[in-house]
């Protein structure tokens, strides 16, 4: 239990395909998973992916209370996902701004799937199966492509949706990475 240093992009445990996880549960599963919850709880992150602590599994978890300061960011169900399949519910897309504790500082403009469906389990081996929209579509496609070795800049479509957190929001965040 520790909250671990996170991988910065240029790194290249970012850039692999992490691979599945055989035993759920199991007690090196049950320490990753508080090691990533202690992480992204430090760095009050949305959510967080085991590959920015440099192990290479498929195991995600992510979450976000509500919070009367950011009345436009939805609550998102503290969840972990182990070995994920997304698949998206309609074609439709749409933009908005992200951020990644492994890219700090810096925002960008990125395309995601509306509607989702997301399978998987959690840490005591429970199925997961949900559909999801919106915010909670976006944070979940976020970290599930890390697992992919892809970081949300490589979506940007529009570089100049890219910059500073710090000049692009001069009056405030836009939203939690
Ligand atoms: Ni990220």
């Amino acid at each position: 239990m520790a909250v671990k240093p996170v991988r910065r992009m240029g790194d290249p445990v970012l850039l692999a395909r992490a691979q599945p996880v055989g035993d759920v549960p199991s007690a090196a599963l049950e320490a990753l998973v508080q090691d990533m919850r202690d992480t992204m709880a430090a760095l009050d992150g949305a959510g967080l992916a085991a590959p920015q602590i440099g192990v290479p599994l498929r195991v995600v978890i992510f979450g976000v209370q509500a919070n009367p300061r950011y009345p436009h960011v939805a609550e998102v169900p503290m969840t972990v996902l182990i070995n994920p399949v997304v698949e998206p519910l309609s074609s439709e897309e749409e933009e908005d701004w992200e951020g990644c504790l492994s890219v700090p500082g810096l925002r960008g403009l990125v395309p995601r799937y509306h509607r989702i469906r997301y399978r998987g389990v959690d840490a005591t081996g429970q199925p997961i199966d949900r559909e999801a929209e919106g915010f909670h579509a976006r944070v979940v496609q976020h970290e599930c492509d890390h697992l992919d070795g892809i970081l949300y800049p490589m979506r940007i479509r529009d570089l100049r949706h890219f910059g500073y957190e710090t000049i692009l929001f001069p009056q405030g965040v836009g939203g939690p990475d």
